[in-house]
């Protein structure tokens, strides 16, 4: 029975028996197979053949105190095989006592965990590796966020740096199409007064002749004429530095007391080229102001004016209509049959600067201001049509709700 038990032991586990000095008495075949030594070369040796180098000298005091204490020591041993090599073995050395509990021998019983503490060993390598890669990841992370927090900074400074000079380029352009606007402004008003100036001129030159002549009702005919004009020019005025004022206020006007208002204006020039005006107004108001409007009115009867002579038109008509479109849009229409526009030009007429007059009789800027007018100051459009020598301006306006 006993010997069937050290049997069993003995083939599933590595055994050695030593005498109380630590040498070796017995060892099995499995302690040889694992050391790589014969029994021969082991038995009478000491117990430390197998002893690692790199196992503390403390590791076998505190053996050697727990077995002569007669206590079964207990460990995983790292140990050296003849060739050299490690092995681990789970150990447990128990002494062997007497009838007087006197220790006869040790006999050490083992099984090899080789493989199970290389594999720690390497899960623990792997372990700290990934510590380390975390680590220095980690670090990695601190240096990239601070880098791009650097970067952030730099480019908040140079945005910054950015919107400033934007704001400098901004305030530049302002006042550059303040200056443009104004040079407009001198040169609309130059171009509006030429033709009062004229006439103004050659009043004074017949008041004169009538003052010369003593004619006393021909003289306050000829004043009052003067009196208009110059009231005029001095509306003109008026009208474009309304026109240019930031901030005007916007007025409910009726569009056809607009256009009344131009053809007053005009009314000495008509009668003068024999132009015969036909009109058809519906009763509309729109929102702007409605100075601005009888200036759209004055250029686009000016530049029929104007084409009527250059065509030698003799019958010379204009007809304006107002209408109501969709219930929400107003619709000015002013047609001439002085023409017509050619078709390459009629897409650049709204430019400024774009005439086919002598350089004294235009400066390209009346359709371009009355564009500007239509668009700014009436939230509207100004369209152009032109077929078989008649020409069609239509400006659209949207008519709100008049809460006033
Ligand atoms: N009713 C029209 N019939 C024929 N051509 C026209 C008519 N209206 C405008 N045009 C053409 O469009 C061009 C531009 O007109 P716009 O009023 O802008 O300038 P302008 O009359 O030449 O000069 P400005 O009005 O500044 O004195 C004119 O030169 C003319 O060739
Ligand atoms: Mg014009």
């Amino acid at each position: 029975m006993l010997k069937q038990y050290k049997e069993a032991i003995e083939k599933s586990n590595i055994v050695s028996k030593t005498d109380v000095f630590g040498i070796i008495t017995f060892v099995n075949d499995e302690f040889c197979k694992i050391s790589g030594y014969s029994k021969e070369e082991l038995i009478g040796k000491n117990h430390n053949i197998v002893r690692h180098p790199d196992v503390p000298a403390s590791t076998y005091v505190e053996l050697w105190k727990t077995i002569r204490s007669k206590q079964t020591y207990k460990t995983t041993a790292k140990n050296r095989a003849k060739n050299g090599s490690t092995f681990y073995v789970n150990t447990s050395i128990t002494p062997i006592l007497d009838e007087f509990e006197n220790i006869v021998e040790f006999i050490a019983i083992r099984y090899d965990v080789t493989n199970e503490v290389l594999y720690k060993h390497q899960l623990q390598k792997k372990e700290k590796e990934l510590e380390e890669l975390n680590a220095s990841l980690e670090k990695r992370v601190q240096e990239k966020t601070s880098e791009l927090k650097e970067l952030n900074e730099t480019l908040e400074k140079r945005v910054a740096k950015e919107i400033a000079k934007n704001q400098q380029k901004q305030k530049v352009m302002f006042w550059q199409s303040r200056l443009a606007s104004l040079g407009e402004m001198l040169a609309n008003i130059a171009h509006q007064w030429r033709q009062p100036l004229t006439e103004l001129n050659l009043t004074l030159f017949t008041l004169k002749k009538a003052a010369l002549r003593g004619d006393v009702e021909e003289i306050n005919k000829l004043y009052d004429e003067s009196k208009n004009n110059i009231k005029n020019m001095s509306n003109i005025i008026e009208d474009f530095t309304n026109f240019f004022k930031p901030g005007k206020e916007k007025r409910y006007f009726k569009v056809a007391d607009s256009i009344n208002e131009a053809l007053q204006i005009l009314e000495k020039l008509i009668k003068e080229e024999m132009i015969i005006i036909k009109t058809e107004f519906e009763d509309l108001a729109v929102l702007g102001i409605t100075n601005e409007l009888s200036q759209v009115i004055v250029n686009l009867i000016k530049n029929s004016r104007d084409a009527f002579v250059h065509n030698s038109i003799l019958i010379r008509e204009i007809t304006i209509s107002v209408k109501k479109f969709n219930t929400n849009l107003a619709i000015i229409e002013v047609q001439d049959n002085a023409g017509g526009i050619k078709g390459k030009e009629i897409y650049k007429i709204f430019e400024p600067y774009f005439t086919t007059k002598h350089t004294s009789q235009g400066t390209g800027l009346g359709l371009f201001m009355s564009k500007m007018i239509c668009e700014n100051g009436l939230g509207g459009t100004i369209d152009v049509k032109s077929k078989k020598g008649t020409t069609i301006f239509s400006i659209t306006i949207p008519i709100e709700e008049q809460n006033a």
